[in-house]
């Protein structure tokens, strides 16, 4: 699976990454940088769940 942010989207609402602190990574003022990262299988659900938070759906999953 890969996971992709668009930055354009992102606010900083940080509930990405509350909630898959091993998949979203933020900058200091809580925007969600990762742009663009493979998740690992064990780490899918995390990154679901993280993504299913963010309020302004800017969090997409590529199977
Ligand atoms: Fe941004 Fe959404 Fe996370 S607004 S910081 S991607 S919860």
């Amino acid at each position: 699976m890969r996971a992709t942010v668009d930055q354009e989207r992102c606010v900083g609402h940080a509930l990405c990454a509350a909630r898959a602190p091993e998949v979203y990574e933020l900058d200091d003022l809580g925007y969600n940088v990762t742009k663009s990262t493979e998740v690992p299988a064990n780490l899918e659900e995390q990154a679901r769940f993280g993504a299913q938070a963010c309020p302004e759906i800017a969090i997409q999953l590529h199977d």
